[in-house]
């Protein structure tokens, strides 16, 4: 069986990580019975650029009927005067909603080659690996009412709304639960219930479904600004994170930091069946596109976990995340990388891993 791969480049380095995600792929193919075809099209500022529209129906058709879809990033100062519904970042919740990628996984690993990378103390950091399971369809990024309007003193005010719905809250600890389960079965589920209603039910939802469904999960509950607290103070305590949209997005960068480098971090947005868009943590950094500096690992663990959750091959998800710390092992290391022996750039960075998979 062929899979149907969607590649979306997008802008600033997207092209250029996905070029040697792309390059991985080619390998897996030739070199380890993969079979698939591969499709690009365009999200984003370049979606936007190609058909007026930061998510072209072509492109959303070709994403419904792919197997898997592999992201880049979105956004760039170019597009930044554009009206807010046509920016590059309204494509990537776009495709998110489009797809009903509710369940977003985001894992934060430590490479033992890299503990020297982190911003923490080694023995603070060596050995980490945590789970954060961010909500990606619902609240506050998505609630209605939203918008910015005139109060009767003639100043403006702008508002959002935080809304979670109880199947939503259900879905997202059912997701984190199943991964809790494939690991140390420890749950943090983290809110704001101390002063947020949405937070209050939320903890409340959480609750229930982990004493009726998952009676074997170790639930416990912590306030988001502690949560950003002991995430740099402890962070080993942590197993699975399952939290809301917005803290997800605030707390992933910073779990992300932890582990060297938000360059290192991949992740997967599921939809209820399991297909999942694949994409790194980091955005489009558009000061460093086009100069070769980017390090595309995060994206190449991306492909590890498109493997692993929407192509059913785990063995050849091992051996990529195998081949990422071999190359780390040789001390190779891009621009945002402390340590190693050796600089490189995007590329050799990607036929370095390239590499390893045609040799082993
Ligand atoms: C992320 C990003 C996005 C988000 C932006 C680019 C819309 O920060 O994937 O974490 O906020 O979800
Ligand atoms: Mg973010």
């Amino acid at each position: 069986m062929s899979h149907k791969i969607l590649l979306l480049p997008g802008d600033g380095i997207g092209p250029e990580i996905v070029a040697e995600a792309r390059r991985v792929l080619d390998v897996l193919c030739e070199c380890h019975g993969l079979r698939c075809e591969l499709e690009e099209a365009p999200i984003g500022g370049a979606g936007y650029d190609a058909a007026g529209q930061p998510l072209p129906a072509a492109t959303l058709d070709l994403a419904r009927a792919a197997d898997a879809v592999l992201l880049g990033a979105v956004g760039g100062p170019r597009y930044d005067a554009l009206p807010r519904e046509v920016r590059p970042e309204r494509g990537l919740l776009a495709i998110r909603a489009e797809l009903g990628l509710f369940g977003n996984l985001r894992p934060a690993i430590l490479f033992p080659q890299l503990a020297a990378a982190s911003a923490l103390r080694p023995e603070v950091v060596s050995g980490l690996d945590l789970l954060i399971v961010r909500e990606l369809t619902g609240g506050i990024y998505f609630g209605e009412p939203r918008g910015v309007r005139t109060l009767p003193d003639g100043q403006r005010q702008g508002f959002d709304t935080e809304l979670y719905s109880e199947s939503e809250i259900v879905r997202i600890t059912r997701l984190a639960c199943r991964a809790a389960e494939q690991r140390q079965r420890r749950l943090c589920s983290v809110d704001k219930a101390n002063v947020l209603e949405s937070s209050g039910l939320w903890r409340e939802v959480v609750e229930g479904v982990v004493e009726q469904e998952f009676p074997h999960i170790e639930l416990s509950h912590m306030y988001v600004d502690n949560a950003a607290m002991q995430l740099v103070r402890a962070p080993k305590q942590f197993d699975v994170i399952v939290t809301g949209n917005l803290f997800g997005d605030i707390l992933s960068d910073c779990a992300a930091q932890l582990t060297g480098s938000i360059g290192m971090l991949p992740s997967a947005s599921l939809d209820e069946q399991g297909k999942g868009l694949y994409e790194p943590v980091h955005g489009s950094a558009p000061d460093i596109a086009g100069q070769d500096r980017a390090n595309p690992l995060a994206t190449i663990l991306s492909v590890a976990m498109m493997l692993r959750y929407s192509l059913g091959a785990g063995e050849l998800a091992e051996r990529v995340e195998a081949a990422v710390a071999g190359v780390l092992a040789d001390g190779l290391r891009t621009a945002d990388l402390q340590g190693g022996t050796r600089r490189v750039g995007t590329r050799e960075m990607g036929e370095a891993v390239a590499e390893r998979l045609r040799a082993g």
